[in-house]
């Protein structure tokens, strides 16, 4: 269902409420990566250049209902203003005379943000009150914030919801775009990467795409598991017992649908992930008091192999523990294989964008998605409440 944007409604004047996801990296008050900041600036700058009055709304890490200095979004409004070269306000907390009294002094074309909205428990509780409270804080409220989009929050849903829905910003149409077609619209041959350390996140997408892909390349430390599960011997690697029965039917299911599931064939393995160097097993079993902490170079053949004629990659998990050096080379070569693929290359979750960082490839990259739980949502077929409350066309 198409839905509306910021380019459906005309700003001029109005007190525009815009959630974005502002969750970025903070060490010793300093932003170590300002990357949501910037790719939520479009659409702040096209209400700005339309004379909205802006009021953006985010949350920052965990408060769990409590003010914690430390997760305060003032060091985000000192980055705004830097990116934007005008000031962007400050208000002290999200609802009431604090913000208020921020609000009622925007001129047409200025800009404010609010507190951590996670500093009220109301926010992750979905409260009634609290919901109303930010409500009549705007006009019209604008879903910027995808990397939120699967958490049924106060300010992602039920604000917004009071108000007649949302409509989309930039960031938030380029997300459903990107990941949408890679469910609903995949050019083929269509291979998805996964790999990283959560099985439980990721064996819904696994059940879900194994319908729509042609096959899966499965790394990191979701792959013990399989491994494990189809009789090989993984030593002290990372096994996620909860999952073993959903790990099998998910190798079944790819038998009925004569789909493959492709699984490492060797492993650098080490005692420790800590080590400086690894031990290269030319083995699909890993001997006991040993932990495969990436693929090995047999497995990297076979998966760029496997990626060479991919019309689409969709890419969530690094193959290996990327953080050491040591184990880096599993993720940098497939990072390096799909960037030489034709076709559309989507990537998402924090962790696979850092280690494509590290491997210096962002730009070879069409969509690097700024959500990492609410992408791997969207790519299992949920929907995301943040997603449904934006009014349809
Ligand atoms: C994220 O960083 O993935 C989003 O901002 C959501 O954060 P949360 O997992 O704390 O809800």
């Amino acid at each position: 269902m198409a839905k509306m944007t910021v380019e459906d409604f005309n700003p001029k004047g109005k007190r525009v409420l815009v959630r974005c996801d502002f969750n970025v990296p903070l060490k010793d008050g300093k932003i170590t990566d300002n990357e949501r900041i910037v790719r939520s600036l479009p659409t702040i700058r096209y209400l700005l250049e339309r004379g909205g009055r802006v009021i953006l709304l985010s949350h920052l890490g965990r408060p769990k209902g409590k003010i914690v200095p430390e997760m305060s979004l003032r060091p985000v409004s000192a980055e705004l203003s830097n990116l934007l070269g005008r000031e962007v306000l400050f208000a002290e907390d999200c609802i009431g005379d604090k913000a208020l009294d921020v609000i009622s002094n925007l001129d047409t074309g200025d800009c404010c943000l609010l507190e951590n909205l996670r500093f009220h428990k109301g926010e992750t509780s979905g409260d009634d009150a609290f919901a109303n409270s930010l409500a009549s804080l705007g006009d019209v409220y604008v879903s910027e914030a995808f990397g939120t989009a699967h958490r049924p929050h106060a300010s992602v849903y039920l604000a917004p919801m009071k108000m007649g829905g949302s409509y989309a910003g930039f960031l938030m149409m380029k997300e459903i775009e990107y990941l949408g077609s890679a469910l609903h619209s995949p050019e083929h041959p269509y291979v998805v990467v996964l790999g990283g350390v959560k099985l439980e996140t990721k064996i819904g997408v696994i059940d879900k795409l194994i319908e729509i892909a042609d096959r899966i390349l499965i790394g990191g430390a979701l792959s013990y598991t399989f491994l494990k599960v189809k009789g090989f011997n993984i030593g002290n690697s990372v096994f996620d017992e909860e999952f073993v029965n959903e790990a099998e039917n998910a190798l079944s299911r790819a038998d009925a649908l004569k789909k493959q599931i492709l699984l490492p064939v060797d492993h650098i393995v080490a005692e420790s992930v800590e080590v400086k160097r690894g031990t290269y097993i030319d083995n699909i079993d890993i001997p006991d008091g040993l932990m495969g902490l990436d693929i090995g170079r047999e497995t990297i053949e076979i998966y760029k192999q496997a990626l060479r004629d991919a019309n689409l990659v969709v890419w969530n998990g690094p193959m290996g523990y990327f953080e050491n050096d040591a184990f880096f080379v599993g993720t940098r070569e497939i990072a390096r294989a799909i960037a030489e693929t034709a076709g559309k290359k989507i990537v998402g979750g924090g962790d696979t964008v850092s280690a494509i960082k590290k491997a210096g490839l962002i730009d070879a990259f069409d969509h690097i998605s700024t959500g990492g739980g609410a992408s791997l949502e969207f790519l299992e077929g949920k929907e995301l409440p943040g997603i449904i409350v934006i009014r349809d066309k």
